[in-house]
């Protein structure tokens, strides 16, 4: 089939429309953006703690050694630019100036801002755009335009479009390159779904990308490109968005089906995993330390969540009406409703002894163990993030969101660093698309074929 997939013309060159998107940490890679860029589309290097290189080209591990949380903070800003700039050079060895290289930065990154000066200073004339999700990125237009970057606002509605460029973009209108719509409710990793949305329901995307572009028009941006990012698997079912008068110039971009090509650095047994799954494998939950929902893999680790959640009871410091039974756990003392007396004691009775509070007041029930790995990877946190709910740290003078930590939660640092290492695809977070489950049925995939870069990318400029 012909699918009069036009290139568009960005930053002075044209691009085939077709982008792959930024995964951290140490997912997309240089290795896997520097093809994506050469077979002619945008490769994204994820800046989130990249892999970093030694003198002979080996991926060195990171090591935090501060003795206090904001020195491995500090470590974790010179690797994450470090590692950046190393991936943007190999992009740019693989890729020889062809198609665009972009750097995707999720903002509630600790001292996100920082990394990405350090990073710009470091790679002028290497990067087209920056792409920033996971919060309102109000600075990222003034902050790319400072080195005549592009920049990417990835949001999930034309509502949040608009107050960024309202508050900020409007500023430095001629660097926007594109504006990301990811579908909050397929896209893998973080998602930007509201409270007001229902993560059980989703949205037909093309009302709200044509609100988006509703929007954009008013603004004078008609012929800003749109990208869609989220569930896209195949162009032949989106050809009714190309050459769209309505919808204006669109991108895609994909995330998942790039985690399957020879380039791709991740583990084999991910590789293997992604071609078995089945429809429904992969769940939208909020665990996510950063307050985010996301899209992830429902293996053990997230089985291992749901249940710290499902063994919780709210308690009272002081006995009232309501909180009228006295439990002494551990020595300490707690009110509990009567009703949720036998479902502790079941609970207790079955390994899970430990009871750590919530910033909900609530308690969950996790065993002995799981108790102290929670503790500490507390105590072992680096800093990663503007404000983390499960160790509480924040990237502010008090190192403190003053709150409660919430062992509900997880370090996503620890977690994503060992998944895109070789480590577990059972025990860790591994992200992924709803889509997914398409690899074991697609027939490009069949006798576990893995295609390059550049075979994916043909494959997809064909429709298919
Ligand atoms: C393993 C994985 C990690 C991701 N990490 C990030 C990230 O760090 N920052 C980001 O903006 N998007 C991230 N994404 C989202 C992708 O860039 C992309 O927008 C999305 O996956 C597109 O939807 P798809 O999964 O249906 O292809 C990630 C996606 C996956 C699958
Ligand atoms: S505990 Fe939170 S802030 Fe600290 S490293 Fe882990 S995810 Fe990052």
């Amino acid at each position: 089939m012909s699918l009069n997939l036009n290139s568009i013309r960005l930053g002075g060159k044209d691009v085939l429309p077709l982008i792959e998107g930024g995964k951290g940490v140490a997912i997309s890679t240089g290795a896997s953006s520097g093809p994506w860029a050469k077979a002619g589309g945008i490769g994204t290097i994820s800046a989130v703690i990249a892999d970093q290189y030694d003198a002979h080209g080996n991926v060195e591990t990171h090591e935090y050694l501060g003795r206090t949380r904001a020195d491995r903070h500090e470590e974790m800003i010179k690797y994450s630019v470090r590692g950046t700039v190393d991936q943007v050079r190999k992009a740019w060895e693989i890729s020889k100036g062809e198609g665009h290289i972009n750097i995707n930065m999720l903002w509630e990154v600790g001292s996100a801002q920082r990394i990405l000066h350090e990073v710009l200073e470091k790679t002028k004339g290497m990067i087209h755009g920056v792409t920033c999700g996971a919060g309102m990125p109000f600075k990222l237009g003034e902050l790319a335009s400072k080195y005549g970057a592009h920049y990417y606002p990835i949001v999930s509605s034309g509502r949040a479009f608009n107050l960024l460029w309202k508050r900020a973009y409007k500023n430095v209108s001629e660097l926007l390159g594109g504006v990301v719509y990811e579908d909050p409710w397929l896209a893998g990793g973080h998602n930007g779904l509201s409270n007001a949305e229902d993560p059980t329901k989703p949205g037909d995307p093309y009302p709200r990308v044509l609100e988006l572009r509703n929007i954009m028009r008013k603004l004078g941006l008609g012929e800003t490109p749109i990208i869609m990012a989220g569930g896209v698997w195949n162009l032949k079912e989106w050809k009714d968005w190309i050459d769209n008068k309505e919808l204006g110039p669109i991108m895609f971009q994909f995330g998942t089906r790039p985690l399957l090509t020879k380039e791709s650095q991740i583990s084999d047994k991910w590789k293997k995993r992604l071609m078995e799954l089945k429809s429904g494998d992969i769940l939208l939950q909020n665990f996510s330390p950063t307050g985010f929902f996301s899209s992830a893999l429902k293996n053990s680790f997230i089985g291992e969540l749901v249940g710290r959640n499902d063994r919780q009871v709210d308690y009272a410091p002081k006995q009232s009406e309501e909180f009228n039974t006295e439990m002494v756990i551990d020595r300490k003392k707690y009110f509990v409703r009567g009703a949720d007396v036998e479902k502790v004691q079941n609970w207790q009775s079955t390994g899970f002894q430990k009871a750590m509070k919530t910033p909900g007041d609530s308690l969950i029930f996790v065993t002995s163990q799981k108790c102290a790995e929670i503790r500490k990877d507390q105590a072992d946190c680096v800093g990663c993030l503007s404000q983390c709910r499960f160790s509480s740290w924040a990237t502010n003078e008090k190192n403190s969101t003053g709150r409660l930590a919430d062992p509900r939660s997880f370090c996503i640092q620890k977690t994503l660093e060992d998944v895109s290492h070789e480590g577990s695809i059972d025990d860790n977070l591994v992200f992924a698309g709803h889509n997914a489950f398409r690899f074991g049925s697609d027939p490009f995939y069949s006798n576990g074929f893995v295609p390059t870069v550049k075979q994916l990318v043909d494959r997809i400029v064909s429709g298919d």
